[in-house]
């Protein structure tokens, strides 16, 4: 989605934008520009593509002053050309950059036009620019015309907005999209996440719903959505600064994958001990497990799919019910809440734009409690829910996810079990599940050692235009996330279903072109599995299997058989999904797609 860097300092900032919009590359985008404001007037470049090419027109024509606004671009309104690519103007004396949508822009496009304005894109984010500068013809202080327009808009925005003939501040303002303060020493700087702005500092200032700030070199002034100033804290950023280098890896997905034995450890640390899950993991308020009469799993994509296997967890070791919903639907229904019904969100980000509306519909409900399973400390499910258990992935910049769904399976579990301790799980059974918890990270580094098999069946794969996903209880969702991420990296259409439903209609689909992806681990399906597989050999369709020794399933005529770590059958959709993971990426290699960053996707979708 789009992202926004803005600096003032006493040096040039160009530099430090694009290295904050490089930084951000990782949302998704797919057009860039840079405002710089100096003591002749705001200038600015443009371009579509990659940040490469706004670096590109910078060194051909270099652009110097000490305030800038820059963006990254996810087109919504208006294709991505650089007409429509940001910043935006105001005739010359205002230019302004904006992450959201503004959804009552049509008519505010017809007034303003009414009222002489001249609109040069097809953006919604221009009736904001416009709609300040008019604002300041009553108004001339940019901070109150700020404040005046953004009362008019209806749905989400961050922004940034530099006004020729004033050296001394920026104003950025923010409403359901994410935006960062970063406090530096005589500089101050804003961002759409922290990770942006890591190469000038680590000191960062949250910033509530409708807040507007005014930055200027020694100065961070904030306001509430009622025009009253605010302190907020400073916090320091302790994520793992390296999480923006490669290392020795070719792409960060990679280097994501690799990653997880390592991050899954860091997410069970201090939440198991020996024989229990601690449920001190929840805060101070753990009293909602004992109150817990149902789940609502409310989550997008890849998330959605952790909270699919939540469900066969929590009410299998819990008998409680659970219900999954992907947050776009739920969020438009009405629904109907049992007592005592936890609301759990899940979310990498914690900036979904969907997944937050669904969260604050949620709060009026009456629900028992929210818990959100998030990646980021920071974010604003965090902040708005009551209870938070973080996943500790580390950043994840791959905007295919891998260690952040790992991550919230791990969670999951950690949750899943807790709730079952509660409703008769005995102390017996939840021992043995954490110690299967505990040697998790090494079967996880265990199933990575396929990495050069499967690089092989990738080259197999690579030619094929579809894909089918197979896979029985917790299988099933991981095979709904294998086909996603194949989908979304490779560009293959891909396709999954619960083993048993082939009958029911997809084996028509099934012959010598159409490669099969059974995921068999050796549990009580294995059977009804296997027959499923012969439904598909006798139609000639061509098998990759990925199953454990014992299920004593192997290569043969039509049949690739790829080795999975035989595991306690609660981590198995864990450790089935690492092959899968690697499937993707090399599938995606060979293709030469643009894997970190997959065409028309963003890492943080903060638009509806
Ligand atoms: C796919 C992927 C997405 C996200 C989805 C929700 O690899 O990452 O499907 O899971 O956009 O994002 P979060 O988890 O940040 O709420």
């Amino acid at each position: 989605m789009c992202g926004i860097v803005g600096v003032i300092a006493c040096r040039n900032v160009s530099k430090i934008l694009i290295e904050g919009l490089s930084r951000l590359e990782y949302r998704g985008y797919d057009s860039s520009g840079i405002a710089i404001n100096n003591e002749d007037g705001v200038y600015s470049h443009r371009a579509v593509g990659k940040v490469q090419a706004l670096k590109d027109k910078f060194e051909a024509y270099p652009l110097d002053g000490k305030i800038g606004i820059a963006h990254t671009r996810w087109a919504t309104h208006g294709k991505p050309t650089e007409a429509n690519a940001h910043p935006h103007f105001s005739g010359d004396d205002l230019a302004l950059v904006h992450n959201g949508i503004i959804e009552n822009h049509e008519p505010l496009r017809r007034e303003l036009k009414a009222k002489g304005y001249e609109f040069k894109s097809e953006t919604d984010t221009e009736v904001i620019v416009h709609l300040i500068h008019d604002a300041m013809k009553s108004q001339p202080d940019l901070l109150k015309a700020v404040q005046a327009s953004l009362a008019k808009l209806e749905g989400a925005f961050a922004i940034g907005v530099v006004q020729k003939d004033d050296n001394e501040r920026f104003i950025a303002a923010r409403k359901g999209s994410p935006l960062v303060v970063g406090v530096g020493i005589e500089e101050n700087f804003v961002a759409s996440d922290q990770l942006a702005l890591l190469h000038v500092t680590d000191q960062f200032i949250f910033l509530e719903e409708g807040d507007v700030v005014e930055l200027s070199r020694d100065q961070v002034t904030i306001y509430d959505a009622k025009g009253e100033p605010q302190e907020r804290p400073i916090s320091v950023f302790n994520h793992n600064i390296d999480a923006t280098d490669k290392g020795e890896y070719r792409h960060y997905m990679m280097k994501e994958i690799y990653e997880q034995p390592k991050v899954i450890a860091a997410c069970l640390d201090g939440r198991i001990s020996e024989t229990k899950v601690l449920t001190s993991c929840f805060g101070a308020d753990s009293g909602f497990l004992k109150e817990v009469e149902n789940i609502h799993i409310v989550a997008c994509g890849t998330s959605y799919h952790a909270g699919m296997v939540a469900k066969y967890w929590i009410e299998d070791l819990a008998g409680l019910p659970c219900t999954v919903e992907v947050a776009s639907e739920y969020r438009y229904r009405k629904v109907a809440v049992p007592k005592n019904t936890l609301f759990l969100t899940l979310s990498q980000s914690g900036e979904t734009a969907d997944t937050l509306a669904a969260l604050r519909m949620a709060k009026e409900l009456g629900y028992l409690t929210t818990l959100a399973i998030c990646n980021v400390p920071s974010s604003t499910l965090v902040r708005e829910s009551a209870l938070t258990l973080l996943t500790n992935a580390g950043a994840e910049i791959g905007v295919a996810s891998t260690k952040a769904f790992t991550t919230q399976l791990t969670a999951l579990l950690i949750t899943s079990i807790a709730i079952a301790v509660e409703n008769g799980l005995s102390a017996e059974k939840e021992k043995e599940l954490v110690q299967a918890m505990r040697s998790l990270p090494a079967y996880v580094d265990l199933a990575l050692k396929e990495d050069a098999h499967i690089k092989n069946v990738a080259d197999r794969f690579a030619n094929k235009h579809n894909a089918l996903f197979l896979g029985r209880g917790t299988m099933f969702p991981i095979a709904l996330e294998g086909s996603l991420k194949l989908k979304e990296i490779s560009y293959i259409h891909a396709e999954a279903y619960p083993a048993g439903e082939l009958k029911h209609g997809p084996l028509a689909l099934v012959d010598e072109n159409m490669p099969i992806i059974a995921l068999v681990p050796h549990n009580d399906m294995l059977d009804k599995l296997k027959s499923n597989l012969q439904e598909v050999a006798a139609r000639g369709g061509e098998l990759y299997v990925f199953a454990d020794k014992d299920t004593d399933l192997h290569s043969e005529e039509n049949i690739i058989f790829t080795e999975v770590p035989k595991v306690d059958s609660i981590l198995e959709p864990i450790v089935h999904t690492i092959p899968l993971q690697l499937l993707s990426y090399h599938v995606a290699v060979v293709k030469g797609t643009d894997v970190d960053q997959p065409r028309n996707l963003a890492k943080s979708v903060t638009v509806e």
